[in-house]
């Protein structure tokens, strides 16, 4: 089939896609005047995401790295602290270790889901004991819109009293046996960055059943703010609350979240019957415990079987004005983190070289999925 001229108008990995009710919401912000961080908007932004996840306490924040950077200081991260966390991530999962001066340890991903390796964690908390040194936390990324295995992970961290965070910026929607993403450990982080399923323009949100932990979370992100008429501190805190405004559009949001999930699930399906017949292309997988959002449709190019690398595929998508992407460069491939520990890494980075993100807006048209499938394919030898 001959390929179309290089539209002008670009498509995007992951643009934001409103549903309609957002600007409800923000002129309800405009008409009271809040346009503030903090307001109406966003407490009840608060409330209709707990009554969405599950979790009772949560706290609207101006992103998914300041949610994580909150959780980490309240579960006692310290200098020189050690850290767990996926290797095959975004950075904003573990830069907030770094923040509290603490040490990284990545650990590889498994080939069934990507996640986290439950049996790599357990290994190298076995060696960390060994050596007389007590992990503080462990962060599991839900990759791309799927959990990691929430049960597996807990019952490897609970009995040695190490805390789980989840980072489920990217799985918004999604569930694990029942549970909507995040609904695990000490306490989940969220993020509504443009690109996500969801978005407030920018923006996160830190969950959790402990009541004392998100308080605590609360004043940390107000400057730590004490209680009296003046400004008083007794400690340091931070800038992190999230916008009246921000919040109203989350709202808006949060209303056509469960289509939007159907709709990536959709793509998803369609990228997948479509490259079906293709050798050497294959799609990541679903874990059998739970239901992934599908934030993003990727796939894997072996090329020796299709006849072209990734980079090839990426390169002619680009050259007809569509975005796609490699995957998340493992952390322990990163130059800012050449010198922190990790356990396996062969797995993140075979994903890593394979690996492509496929246009994924839920507002896509027919015709532009099948634009992205035409040229995938004619990629192909
Ligand atoms: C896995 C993961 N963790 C953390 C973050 C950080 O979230 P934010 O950009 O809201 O700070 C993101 C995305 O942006 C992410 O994809």
């Amino acid at each position: 089939m001959p390929l179309p001229d290089k539209p002008a108008k670009r498509l995007f990995l992951s643009p934001p896609h409103m549903g309609g009710a957002e600007r409800t919401f923000v002129d309800e912000a405009f008409t009271s005047n809040y346009i503030a961080p903090l307001g109406p908007q966003v407490d009840a932004f608060e409330q209709e995401f707990a009554q969405v996840c599950g979790l009772p306490h949560c706290l609207a924040l101006s992103s998914g790295t300041a949610a994580m950077h909150l959780a980490l200081r309240l579960l006692g991260i310290q200098p020189g602290d050690l850290v767990l966390a996926s290797t095959l991530t975004f950075i904003g999962s573990v830069t907030p270790v770094t923040f509290l001066d603490g040490r990284l340890l990545f650990v590889d991903s498994d080939r069934k889901t990507w996640n986290m390796d439950p049996d790599l964690l357990a290994q190298a908390i076995e060696d960390c004991l060994k050596k007389g040194l007590r992990p503080k936390a462990v962060i599991p990324t839900d990759l791309y819109g799927q959990c990691a295995d929430y049960d597996r992970l807990s019952a490897i961290c609970e009995p040695q009293g190490i805390a789980l965070v989840i980072d489920a910026a990217e799985s918004v929607g999604a569930f694990y046996r029942g549970r909507f993403a995040g609904d695990a450990g000490q306490a989940a982080i969220y993020s509504f960055n443009g690109n996500k399923i969801i978005t407030t323009g920018g923006g996160g949100l830190l969950a959790s059943r402990d009541k004392g932990l998100i308080e605590q979370a609360r004043n940390l992100s107000q400057q730590a703010r004490d209680p009296a008429p003046h400004y008083e501190h007794t400690r340091i805190g931070y800038n992190y609350r999230m916008s009246n405004i921000l919040a109203g559009i989350g709202r808006g949001q949060l209303q056509v979240l469960a289509d939007r999930v159907d709709r990536r699930r959709e793509i998803f399906a369609y990228y997948k019957n479509a490259l079906a017949d293709c050798p050497g292309i294959s799609f990541m997988p679903e874990a059998g415990y739970g239901r992934s959002n599908r934030w993003l449709s990727v796939l894997l190019i072996n090329p020796a079987a299709f006849g072209a690398d990734r980079e090839t595929v990426r390169l002619a998508l680009e050259a007809y004005n569509i975005e796609s992407r490699p995957l998340w460069k493992p952390m322990h491939l990163q130059p800012v983190f050449k010198d922190c520990a990790k356990v396996g890494g062969a797995v993140s980075e075979a994903l890593f070289e394979q690996g492509l993100c496929l246009p994924s807006g839920t507002a896509m048209t027919a015709q532009e999925l099948d634009q992205v499938v035409d040229i995938v394919r004619g990629c192909g030898g």
